[in-house]
């Protein structure tokens, strides 16, 4: 079968292989994947600040949807024609994480989803809603997850509070979409007001340019009458989580989930210790949250932002699109 795979650290080793369809071994599945999306993360992976030390040759991509078409011995939970989306921690079901789930993720120490097919345990493995595309589906598990694990399960976002997503990638337009069919005030940031535009079209009260207004944090707390918001989905670290304590109300929660602006980051301890904010890590979300996220998705019918659709022969366009930075999810259509 065909995959997509990683030789070497550097986005240029990303290469199509001809490698050996695998077998599913006892509660495992055989999935013919339909269609994958790319996230941050994938890009972290290829320039080796994920895992230094990943093992080469590697096939790429965590989040796919496809059609389960044979399954090993005492795999129960899912059968063949079901059609199914990858869970990112693939050894995260449920309760506590353990400090090492994303280590297990697809693309990682174990083989990705850009291939014509994916052998993957059936516990990380959930039915796709019928009402999504393919392309949809695909979308979904990673991003999504992050936000509605960050927003609803650990941060209990109810209608009347005020969310903050900074810029218009894959976890922060679930989180804006979310927090809005949730009833909550979003603001949103972006560094371009074209895309804030698109912001307030999918449901964001409130827009800040974060190039423009780089002390977005002071625009926010005016825009809550300097109480501050409830509930912040921290996507660049390094220096702007500075910002984000300024910009939370007491007690409210910050969601550390991203590393855009770097890995490290000097916070104002005494503005935590005034305000009791909560400072939460959150690597994506287990098993079942995925489950409850999908049928919460299916209930309010809410559809994730495509930025681009990419053929499977041209993967590395939908890369190139990565490092641009899209407007919602860039997926790669594996098969037509
Ligand atoms: N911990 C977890 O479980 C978890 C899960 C998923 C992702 N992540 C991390 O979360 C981050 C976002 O991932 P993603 O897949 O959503 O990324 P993405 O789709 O590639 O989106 C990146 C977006 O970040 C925005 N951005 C860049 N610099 C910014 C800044 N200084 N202030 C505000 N926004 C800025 C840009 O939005 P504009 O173009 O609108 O400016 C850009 O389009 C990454 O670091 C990723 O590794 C972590």
């Amino acid at each position: 079968m065909k995959a997509w795979q990683l030789t070497a650290f550097g986005r240029e080793n990303l290469k199509l292989n001809d490698i050996p369809q695998p077998t599913p071994g006892p509660g495992e599945a055989l999935v013919r994947i339909s269609a994958v999306s790319l996230n941050y993360r994938d890009k972290l992976i290829y320039d080796g600040n994920y895992n230094p030390h990943l093992e080469f040759p590697i096939t790429q991509v965590a989040d796919a949807v496809g059609e389960v078409v044979a399954v090993g011995p005492n795999t129960t939970r899912v059968k063949p024609g079901d059609r199914v989306v990858t869970s990112y921690c693939t050894r995260w079901i449920d309760g506590e994480p353990s400090a090492k789930e994303t280590l297990y993720s697809l693309g990682n120490i174990i083989p990705g989803a850009l291939a014509e097919y994916l052998v993957l345990t059936e516990n990380a493995l959930a039915v796709a809603p019928a009402y999504l595309t393919d392309e949809e589906a695909a979308a979904l598990p990673c991003a999504g997850l992050t936000a509605w694990y960050s927003l609803v399960e650990k941060g209990d976002v109810k209608s009347g509070d005020t969310v903050l997503v900074q810029g218009t990638g894959g976890v922060s337009l679930f989180g804006l979409q979310i927090a809005a069919a949730l009833g909550a005030t979003v603001i949103a940031t972006s560094s371009s007001d074209d895309k804030l535009a698109r912001a307030k079209s999918l449901g964001a009260t409130h827009t800040i340019n974060y190039k423009k207004t780089p002390d977005w944090e002071n625009e926010a707390l005016a825009l809550t009458n300097k109480r501050g918001v409830d509930h912040i989905l921290e996507v660049v670290g390094g220096s702007n989580l500075a910002r984000s304590i300024k910009a939370i109300r007491p007690e409210g929660q910050i969601s550390i989930i991203g590393i855009i602006d770097g890995f490290d980051a000097t916070i104002p301890l005494f503005g935590v210790i005034q305000k009791h904010a909560v400072i939460r890590g959150i690597s994506v979300g287990p098993l079942r949250a995925l489950e409850r996220m999908l049928a919460k998705f299916d209930e309010l019918k809410l559809r994730p932002v495509i930025d681009s659709v990419h053929s499977f022969n041209d993967a590395p366009k939908a890369f190139d699109r990565l490092e641009q930075g899209g407007f919602g999810k860039i997926v790669i259509r594996v098969r037509d």
